[in-house]
């Protein structure tokens, strides 16, 4: 699968809802200050520094595929924290962690079966994986009119060969996979976190950066304004509330295990 790129800074200014489930989940985590911990899709980094600062002796590395989130993230370095640009695919780490933290990217991840694996072999004895990522029923406003704007005629065969970029299991299929590997201590839960965006400004930024990045790169330049601006205003036309803010759908997947 092809990764995509990102504007780090962008991302910063548009994840509000991202750091508020990633700042949740740190705040849950059992931490007693000396862990080393890896954050798969660290994006602009602002999660894996709040993990940093809670492991004064221990030690943090954020990962991502995206140069332009790394770029960012990196401004973010000190002694405990370090960034570099590695695809999530291609872990080549083994008995090196206590903990796994990922949160909002492993739906961008397709092989859970290998990424389980190699999270599996990547923890010291006795470390645990955290994610939280995209499951079934996401965004369906904006899946729904997207693939609608693909399918214009306009469109439709800059397409032909478009794979769809997202991973987004039901629980139970999950729960399938988890239960193929040897971790012990298994948790797999789901989680409503539908919402309304405050405004439709708010929603537009959360459109641009990170979710129509993929449909974009597979145009040609001079489409991708027109299909961003389509796919915006459907959004608006379709999500917007009497009081102003826009409502989409937002399914999480949690997961906890142990080695
Ligand atoms: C929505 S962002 C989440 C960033 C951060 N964890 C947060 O919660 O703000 C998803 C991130 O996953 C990264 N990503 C997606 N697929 C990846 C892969 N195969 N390897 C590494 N990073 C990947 C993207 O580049 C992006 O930065």
């Amino acid at each position: 699968m092809g990764n995509f790129e990102f504007d780090g800074q962008k991302y910063k200014a548009a994840s509000g809802l991202q750091k508020e489930w990633g700042t949740r989940i740190i705040a849950e985590l059992s931490i007693t200050g000396s862990e080393t911990i890896l954050d798969l899709g660290c994006g602009d980094g602002i999660l894996t520094k709040k993990l940093a600062n809670l492991v004064p002796e221990g030690k943090v590395l954020g990962i991502d595929a995206s140069k332009g989130m790394i770029e960012t993230a990196k401004e973010l370095e000190g002694y405990n924290l370090s960034f570099a640009v590695q695809d999530i695919n291609d872990l080549p780490f083994s008995n090196e962690f206590d903990l796994i933290f990922s949160n909002a990217a492993l739906h961008w991840v397709k092989n859970h079966e290998m990424l389980l694996h190699n999270c599996y072999r990547a923890l010291k004895s006795g470390g645990v994986i955290r994610f939280n990522f995209a499951g079934d029923g996401n965004c369906s406003n904006f899946y729904e009119i997207v693939h609608e704007v693909m399918n214009y005629p306009s469109y439709r065969t800059d397409f032909n060969d478009f794979v769809w970029p997202w991973f987004m299991p039901r629980i139970r299929e999950y729960e399938k996979l988890l239960n193929h590997q040897e971790f012990k201590e298994l948790r797999c839960w789901e989680e409503n976190a539908d919402r309304n965006f405050k405004t439709k400004d708010d929603m537009v930024k959360w459109i641009d950066q990170p979710s129509i990045v993929p449909f974009l790169e597979f145009l040609p330049k001079e489409k991708q304004s027109g299909f961003r601006d389509e796919v915006v205003n459907r959004m608006v036309d379709k999500t917007i509330q009497p009081d102003g803010t826009c409502f989409e759908t937002f399914r999480r997947i949690n997961v906890f295990a142990r080695k």
